[in-house]
């Protein structure tokens, strides 16, 4: 009777466990155009606390993406970790058609980016600053995504940290769901061997996926980042892969 009470309490507790989730708003930079903030909306009360939304379920809010590119192209692909924003300048001045959305969290790169796209491509590149997890996970709605590209990402090599790489399987789910039906590639690239390892493992296990090309893709469309072109400099070996999602 009395083990009973006791699972019944602990279970009622486990229930009531709330993981945080905070609200995220849009917002256009103040000094760049085609610069959008995706950041968390803080209490004014207390400028340095991000608000949670009450129930622990994440703040989902659809977008269309006519807010970023009102050209009324629709063909729209999407740049994990821009850095400093070369390949997007690059292949946004290439295919003017292509709508693209770069992300990148630390201001200081995305601004530099920004400046940069905004000399060389005509209204198809955005930037998006803030964590571009978020963004697919909360924002994005199904089926609106051509191909993602992913170059260099950050490698968090301590194992400890591995826990902070993007290219996880919840990161996966969002891919799939949010790439559009038909040919839906993901472009991927890293100078390191073990996430590199790791991540073709997360894409083979992955429903759905196909690497097609398995680290002898060359740079898409002879594009090289600029982690890419520093890398290679110091002779580091490049992994490169290409990977289909089938719906
Ligand atoms: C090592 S750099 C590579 C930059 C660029 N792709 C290149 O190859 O030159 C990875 C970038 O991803 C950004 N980043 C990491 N996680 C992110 C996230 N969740 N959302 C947006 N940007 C992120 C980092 O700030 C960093 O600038």
């Amino acid at each position: 009777m009395n083990e009973n009470i006791e699972t019944t309490e602990v279970e009622k507790e486990e229930k009531e466990v709330i993981i945080p989730e905070f609200y995220r708003d849009l917002v256009p930079d103040n000094k760049h155009e085609r610069l959008w903030h995706f950041s968390h909306r803080h209490d004014p009360a207390n400028p340095r606390k991000p608000v949670r939304t009450p129930d622990g379920l994440p703040h989902k809010e659809p977008f269309d993406w006519k807010e970023f590119f009102p050209n009324g192209n629709d063909h729209i692909e999407l740049e994990v970790g821009s850095g400093k924003g070369a390949f997007m300048a690059e292949y946004g001045k290439m295919h003017p058609e292509i709508n693209i959305l770069g992300s990148e969290w630390d201001y200081t790169w995305a601004a530099f980016a920004m400046r940069k796209i905004l000399k060389e491509t005509n209204g198809n590149v955005v930037m998006l600053c803030g964590d571009i997890f978020y963004f697919l996970r909360d924002r994005v709605q199904d089926n609106t995504i051509d191909a993602f590209h992913m170059y260099f990402p950050d490698p968090w090599p301590k194992e400890r940290h591995h826990k902070n790489r993007l290219l996880r399987p919840d990161f996966l789910v969002e891919v799939a769901r949010t790439l559009k039906p038909g040919k839906r590639y993901f472009y991927w690239g890293t100078d390191h061997k073990e996430y590199n390892d790791s991540a073709l493992e997360t894409f083979d296990a992955f429903p759905g996926c196909k690497i097609i090309e398995r680290n002898s893709a060359e740079p898409t469309e002879g594009i090289m980042t600029g982690f890419e072109v520093k890398y290679r400099k110091e002779g580091r070996p490049i992994y490169r892969s290409i990977i289909e999602f089938k719906k």
